[in-house]
């Protein structure tokens, strides 16, 4: 090649460089479908929030956050879930404070975190409790909720015009200054406006402008999309329509019956629309994608009594029907039945994500039970910065063993996302065994305390252990977690046995396979099995063969 062709060829291949380095950045992280699974862009990446949310109350000043940040980066966390307060945004009426939230983007770009902001706008937990005083104190102008009783509720009522103009209002105005000083960096990449909404503590509100709109007929838009979509109905939605006739119009209770149920499918379309106003008064400023988050609801409790109308999933059509600027919804865990749920959020497409978790000592293991199993968008336990004993509690500690080898292993989650090449695991010791399949491969998880080794597997609870199996080629694998050992059969060779061809430990690093030590003899159980204990969070690559 002549010097002249090769300074060409640089400079060709340093414009496509250029080019595309500056297409990603004017790329507004989004959402995005691979095969059957979605993913969050973030500058042209694939992006998994290995994240945590912060307490209410610590993001409301930057004295209270300084101790925060270091400890988010002891975690392994590459995102942090922080509010938004509309009181402190909008003290008074027309005058906004970018003070906070410039001080927070800019702080998590020095820290390499990026951001969800949560708007505390009109409805924290149910409540009002985050909207300005001039909101408070003018209730003839901001009507608020009223029980059935006839009391009226810290709660602003989500059928007046004004409390919607008022809200969208500062939510529109945040993100035109989050696009302002953002727009190119993209360190806030994704919103939650409102937060756990839901009506207490009456099923319904009963304000006279509720009062009214529950006598009207059913909104066009919700009939046309429980009829377009009568197939693909959550069960138990369709099943309340259709056992009281299938009508196609009429008043809500002339369409889903009188009761309870019908108080708070009304309240669900209602609040899916005060959502997406919000929403989307924000995304005309600018389009980052959005979710809702719901807090769950117990099993045999009244609506009124948990929060009514929320993004729960036997209402998720209402709230589907509702809120097109919504991108998904998701679960707040404050209770233990985690697949049970998740499993519930995933039907339609939902795209998963675990925005609060509990802080417990079961969050590292949920962890990648989300991202292996549901191929979750990502996870957060909520507090996350509360446990500030120094060194890092045994919890905070597993779960920064976790976010860790999580990060390691993205490049072959990416490459694999919606392919069904990912499984995960989450086991305990009422749920110690679990099968699935891989390729070929079916695979027998089982917690590692059934090998009866540990110092702990005599006890009445066992830690809950999770790992992460990525299939690479037909008959390579990785393995990513702790306290879980793997046997497998060969599903197309019933007649042969499977066994273990090599396996290694390693660690990934710029993405790339750094094996730390061959495993075998004791630590495969003589070739038995694949297998880390419940102390020991680490990465594995394992191939398979056959024999006779
Ligand atoms: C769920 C809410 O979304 C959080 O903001 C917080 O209030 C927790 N509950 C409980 O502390």
């Amino acid at each position: 090649m002549t010097c002249s062709m090769k300074i060409i060829l640089f400079l060709t291949l340093f414009t496509i460089f250029f080019v595309s380095n500056l297409v990603a950045q004017e790329e507004i992280p989004h959402l995005q479908q691979v095969g059957n699974k979605y993913q969050l862009v973030v500058d042209g990446k694939p992006y998994i929030l290995v994240a945590g949310e912060l307490g209410n109350s610590t993001a409301s000043t930057m004295k209270s956050m300084e101790p925060v940040w270091p400890r988010l980066k002891e975690l392994n966390l590459n995102t942090v879930l922080l509010p938004i307060y509309w009181e402190l945004f909008e003290p008074e009426e027309g005058k906004f404070d970018y003070k906070l939230i410039e001080d927070l983007i800019l702080e998590a770009r020095k820290n390499d975190l990026k951001l969800v902001v949560l708007w505390f706008g009109s409805y924290k937990n149910s409540m009002s409790s985050h909207v300005p005083s001039w909101v408070k104190l003018n209730q003839k102008r901001f009507p608020r909720a009223v029980s059935k009783e006839g009391q009226s509720q810290e709660i602003l009522s989500a059928f007046s015009e004004n409390n919607i103009k008022a809200d969208l209002n500062a939510y529109q105005h945040l993100l035109r200054y989050i696009k302002k000083i953002d727009g190119s960096h993209h360190t806030v990449i994704l919103m939650q406006p409102e937060n756990e909404i839901g009506m207490l503590p009456s099923a319904r509100d009963y304000h006279p402008l509720a009062n009214q709109k529950f006598k009207e007929e059913v909104p066009k838009e919700l009939m046309d999309y429980i009829i377009n979509n009568e197939q693909n109905l959550n069960p138990e939605f369709s099943k309340i329509w259709k056992d009281n006739g299938a009508k196609e119009q009429g008043s809500w209770e002339e369409v889903f019956g009188k009761g309870l149920h019908t108080d708070e499918i009304f309240m669900a379309y209602y609040f899916s629309r005060f959502a997406d106003e919000v929403a989307e008064a924000g995304k005309k400023e600018y389009p980052l994608p959005a979710y809702v988050n719901a807090a769950l609801n117990r099993p045999d409790v009244k609506p009124g009594d948990y929060p009514s109308g929320g993004p729960l999933p036997h209402i998720l059509d209402v709230w589907k029907a509702g809120s097109p600027n919504i991108d998904f919804y998701s679960p707040d865990f404050y209770n233990p039945r985690f697949k049970h749920w998740n499993d519930l959020y995933e039907r339609q497409g939902n795209p998963l994500f675990i925005p609060e978790h509990d802080f417990d000592n079961t969050v590292a293991a949920k962890a990648l039970y989300a991202i292996g199993h549901y191929e979750a968008l990502g996870f957060a336990p909520f507090s996350i910065e509360q446990l500030s004993e120094e060194p890092l509690t045994p919890k905070e500690q597993k779960l920064a063993e976790v976010y860790e080898i999580i990060h390691q292993i993205k490049p072959i989650l990416d490459a694999n996302r919606g392919q069904n090449q990912i499984e995960g695991v989450l086991l305990d010791k009422e749920v110690n065994e679990k099968t699935f399949t891989l390729g070929d491969y079916e695979f027998t998880a089982e917690h590692t305390f059934n090998l009866g080794w540990e110092p702990n597997s005599g006890g009445d609870i066992w830690e809950p252990s999770a790992a992460i199996i990525v299939q690479t080629a037909e008959n390579e694998f990785y393995y990513a977690g702790y306290g879980v050992s793997l046997k497998m059969t060969n599903l197309k060779k019933p007649n042969s046995q499977v066994g273990i061809l090599k396996t290694d430990r390693g660690y990934f690093r710029d993405g790339k396979w750094n094996v730390f030590q061959h495993l075998n003899g004791d630590q495969t159980h003589q070739g038995r099995h694949i297998r880390s204990f419940i102390d020991d969070v680490s990465i594995q690559r394992f191939t398979l063969y056959e024999y006779n």
